[in-house]
């Protein structure tokens, strides 16, 4: 009898590794259908952290958007009322910096992943500065963001200043709440 049992078991087992590993794959071969590019600003790491994660997921190729000057750790003292991004998101909140390289082949790919930290309750102007440099007309743009916090706020319409052609556009997301698995299920269903 205890033999009948292991037996069952062990089949059942076989049956669900089965259909886990078909799921895998199904999930794979969808990924793999769009050109997938997840295009990142971070200061201090936590976003890109969660790009390289997401690129992984989506098999996508990974662009860090870096300023042409690069920010400091005095830049970003959002306590000193006159550090550079008090400057470039407070007193002039319509600058755009500079950006010190371009995506690659732009054209090639069908989704684009932007991640960015949130400043003062919404996307750092840099990020503006990527999509009036860069044409996404046609792409489907899904933004996320990390952060102490702070939800989107104005973030989606902040940006969308910034953008004069047509895309699919999802909502930001705050993605540093989320365990691996939901951060991999949020990609596969992003994308499809
Ligand atoms: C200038 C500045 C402003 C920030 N403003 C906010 C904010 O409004 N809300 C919030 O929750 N976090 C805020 N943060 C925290 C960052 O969003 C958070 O630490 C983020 O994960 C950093 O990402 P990074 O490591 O990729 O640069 C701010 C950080 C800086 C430097």
């Amino acid at each position: 009898m205890n033999r009948i049992i292991t037996a069952m078991a062990a089949l059942l087992l076989m049956v669900g590794c089965k259909s886990n590993a078909k799921q895998n794959i199904n999930r794979e071969d969808k990924n793999m259908q769009k050109k997938v590019l997840v295009a990142y600003f971070s200061y201090s790491g936590t976003t890109k952290g969660y790009a390289e994660k997401i690129a992984k997921q989506a098999h996508a190729d990974l662009f860090e958007i870096q300023a042409a000057q690069p920010y400091t750790d005095a830049d970003v003292d959002w306590r000193d009322d006159n550090s550079r991004v008090n400057r470039e998101m407070k007193t002039n909140p319509d600058s755009r910096p500079a950006i010190a390289k371009k995506v690659d082949n732009l054209k090639t790919y069908d989704v684009v992943f932007v991640g960015f930290p949130i400043w003062w309750y919404i996307a750092p102007n840099i990020i503006n500065t990527f999509f009036e440099t860069n044409d996404f007309k046609g792409k489907t743009i899904i933004p996320f963001f990390t952060s102490a916090s702070s939800g989107p706020g104005e973030t989606d319409k902040h940006l969308h200043k910034s953008i004069n052609y047509n895309v699919t556009w999802k909502p930001a997301v705050r993605v540093n709440r989320w365990n691996d698995k939901e951060l991999n299920e949020w990609v596969d269903k992003s994308i499809q």
